[in-house]
């Protein structure tokens, strides 16, 4: 049985590539970058009455606090912050999980003070402690992700309880194998076990569990969850929301003695690679991340015009964003901010931008002259920024990495073979 959000992605595709060949990935992304429109407003100018940024202080303290505003007030409304979330309860799933690499928990997790509040299920694996006698087992770093299918199908352990809400999916059977044939072989399940060799915690939930990812089912999830951030503005879309949620998992997570707090990174892909740049942009405990073909409202430009527009996503998608959003749709010229300085907001740390050349969707080439946008407030904070200077140039060096492959829309061997060379470079 296939359900959710998955059966949705199914239809979704199959609608969008009776409509145009950018949506059905048949098309392949321009590695052109002459003539086109660099990221505007320069990252370091003036920004509507703030003067220019000359100092690392001035962005620290002056910029960056005015551009996470911007980006609520246009894009994705209040992003919770202050709220912190808690354990209630926790459980053993498998001792000996993924062969033996390592072990599998389940950990039930409650937003805001007391129990009453909205919960969700955290997935946690943890590497086996490492066999060194002469030193204590060292503390793991931890990638922390968000799946479209819940945690039973994305960590491929039965044990775990399935999602609440919309049921998530299974990663067997037909519908499974179709979705892997058109998305990759990594959409639903994670490769836990080669993560878990490569020495990571890896922890995964199904932010639909908070806010449910359709219009109708998220008003309700916003207008429940509002009472446990009392004290803050109510979040008005599923994306600030699911960002919080990575949040939210940290609370829990980096109290944990067996994760390294200070070594953490964050992955989504496509709307969870959106929710995990706007946490990465005001989530300081976020050491790293991974942002995969996350397009428009992601890391692609939104003043950029090769894949999904404004209006294509708020018509779709309206309860991924504020309203004030869909304001820019076929008006994009008059958005004050664009995805640059969202991405700037993730400065100095590490981030890894992965596109497929055939997702011209999430439009790569807007997403790397969003990188080279953003680029100057690396460089002014201290750290190499993007090193690269062409679409077809491979990762080299810089704190700030473009990485594309071959292929559309998916999640396969190749993106996870390339997420962990990042991790083990930065973390
Ligand atoms: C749709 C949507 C994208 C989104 C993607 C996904 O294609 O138009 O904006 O990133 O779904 O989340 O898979």
């Amino acid at each position: 049985m296939f359900a959710g959000v998955m059966r949705r992605a199914a239809v979704l595709a199959l609608a969008a590539g009776l409509s145009g060949c950018t949506p059905l990935g048949l098309n392949t992304a321009s590695n052109r970058l002459d003539g086109m429109e660099p990221a505007r407003p320069a990252v370091l100018d003036a920004f509507g009455e703030d003067r220019p940024v000359l100092s690392a202080a001035d962005w620290t303290q002056r910029r960056a606090p005015l551009l996470r505003r911007a980006f609520e007030d246009q894009l994705y409304g209040p992003v919770p912050a202050g709220v912190k979330a808690h354990e209630v309860s926790r459980r053993i799933i498998d001792a000996a999980f993924a062969e033996g690499a390592g072990t599998l928990e389940e950990i039930e997790i409650a937003i805001g003070d007391g129990d009453a509040g909205p919960r969700f299920r955290l997935a946690l694996a943890l590497p086996k402690p490492l066999a060194d006698v002469d030193r204590p087992p060292r503390a793991a770093p931890l990638l922390l992700s968000e799946s479209f299918c819940g945690n039973p199908g994305h960590m491929g352990a039965p044990g775990l309880a399935p999602p609440r809400g919309d049921g998530g999916c299974e990663n067997t059977g037909f519908m499974a194998r179709v979705i892997r044939l058109i998305f990759g072989v990594h959409i639903i399940e994670a490769p836990v076990a080669d993560i878990l060799a490569r020495g990571y915690a890896y922890a995964s939930l199904y932010p639909s569990e908070i806010v449910g990812d359709n219009a109708e089912r998220a008003q309700a999830d916003l207008a429940a969850l509002a009472p446990a951030l009392a004290g803050s503005p109510a979040p008005t879309s599923a994306l600030a929301v699911w960002a919080a949620a990575y949040s939210w998992a940290l609370d829990v997570l980096e109290a944990d003695p067996r994760i390294d707090a200070s070594r953490t990174a964050i992955y989504g892909h496509s709307r969870h690679g959106k929710a995990a740049l706007i946490s990465a942009a005001f989530e300081p405990r976020v050491e790293a991340a991974i942002i995969h073909q996350s397009g428009k409202g992601g890391a692609t430009l939104t003043r950029s015009y090769a894949g999904e527009s404004v209006a294509q996503i708020t018509r779709s998608y309206p309860h991924w964003f504020a309203p004030a959003y869909a304001a820019y749709a076929d008006n994009e010229a008059a958005i004050p901010v664009d995805q640059h300085q969202l991405i700037a907001l993730a400065a100095p740390r590490p981030l890894f931008v992965s596109n497929g050349w055939k997702d011209v969707w999430s439009d790569p080439n807007g997403s790397f002259r969003a990188l080279q946008g953003a680029d100057p407030v690396w460089r002014l904070l201290g750290a190499e920024g993007l090193t690269q200077a062409d679409l077809r140039e491979p990762v080299s060096g810089g704190v700030l990495e473009f990485f594309i492959r071959e292929g559309g829309h998916g999640v396969r061997s190749a993106d996870w073979a390339a997420f962990l060379d990042f991790l083990d470079r930065r973390l």
